[in-house]
């Protein structure tokens, strides 16, 4: 267990749980932890769904300038790998990762919650990539998953401006996914990640890799990687006891294994 990055897990949900006073904000050492918090929930089969979250003040103020300030090109060249790893480690968590963002989540802080499947913000939260304000840009994926996910001309406008986007505007330019109030995100977050924790796993995995792999490749690929990913949850047990209780007792009553 790291000293700013916490797992809990409880009944199929992992929360991965940021604790850096006072802003969450991401020094080396904490996105080594975000990154080995990720590895240990992809791992664990009895984890069927995750929450990122950063407590009821902050999800994260972004990298940690201080850290950053004296840092000379060879040392961020070296480094730059490493600043994309931890959310790549995130991105490549084959579950449903949910974001619960309460305040700030900047920089670095919203490339974390750009790297999860879905994002539940509180009223309060305030979103941006800032990083043009220092001279720089987003090094955590933040020019990629941000313009794949919002299109390339607002992500050029959060990106070349750096300004803070509220939580009804996140919420229309579908930066996130859902707005409830700030002392409710955190159990709004556990409600959908609850939705999975007894779905066919094999499945949401393929569904899941299907559509983020597909996303980087041309149409032919990507329906070559879906029919794949298709043809091979043939040898799941759940497709066999989905198909099943669907003719014996109608839709949705599926109990899945998770195999
Ligand atoms: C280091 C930070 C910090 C950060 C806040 N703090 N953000 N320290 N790095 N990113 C520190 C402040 O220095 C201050 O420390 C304390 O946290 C509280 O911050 P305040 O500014 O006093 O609070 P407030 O006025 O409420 O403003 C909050 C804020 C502002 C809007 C979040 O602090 C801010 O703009 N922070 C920078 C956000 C940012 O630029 N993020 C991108 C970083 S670059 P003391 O000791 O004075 O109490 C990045 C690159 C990603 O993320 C690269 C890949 C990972």
């Amino acid at each position: 267990m790291g000293e700013f990055v916490r797992v809990e897990i409880e009944d199929g949900v992992a929360t991965i749980r940021l604790g850096r006073p006072k802003m969450n904000v991401l020094n080396a050492q904490m996105q080594g932890e975000i990154a080995e918090a990720a590895r240990q929930v992809s791992a664990d089969d009895d984890v069927r769904a995750v929450v990122v979250y950063g407590g009821e003040k902050v999800f994260a103020a972004g990298a940690d300038i201080k850290e950053m300030a004296e840092l000379s090109y060879v040392t961020m060249s070296v480094r730059s790998e490493r600043l994309q790893g931890f959310t790549k480690a995130l991105a490549a968590v084959p579950k449903p990762v949910i974001a619960a963002i309460t305040g700030y989540a900047l920089g670095g802080g919203l490339e974390v919650a750009l790297a999860a499947d879905f994002r539940v913000a509180g009223e309060g939260a305030r979103l941006g990539q800032p990083e043009i304000q220092l001279g720089i840009i987003p090094g955590a994926g933040g020019t990629q998953r941000l313009a794949r996910l919002v299109g390339p001309a607002r992500a050029k406008d959060l990106v070349f401006t750096g300004r803070h986007v509220k939580a009804d505007e996140a919420l229309a330019i579908g930066l996130v996914d859902r707005v409830v109030p700030d002392a409710d995100v955190y159990a709004e977050a556990l409600k959908l990640a609850e939705r999975y924790k007894n779905g066919p796993a094999v499945a949401l995995r393929a569904a899941k890799q299907a559509i983020d792999s597909g996303l980087d490749v041309d149409l032919d690929t990507g329906l070559e990687i879906e029919r794949l990913q298709f043809s091979a949850l043939f040898a799941t047990e759940d497709q066999k006891i989905g198909m099943k209780s669907f003719v014996d007792e109608g839709p949705g009553k599926a109990r899945f294994t998770g195999r």
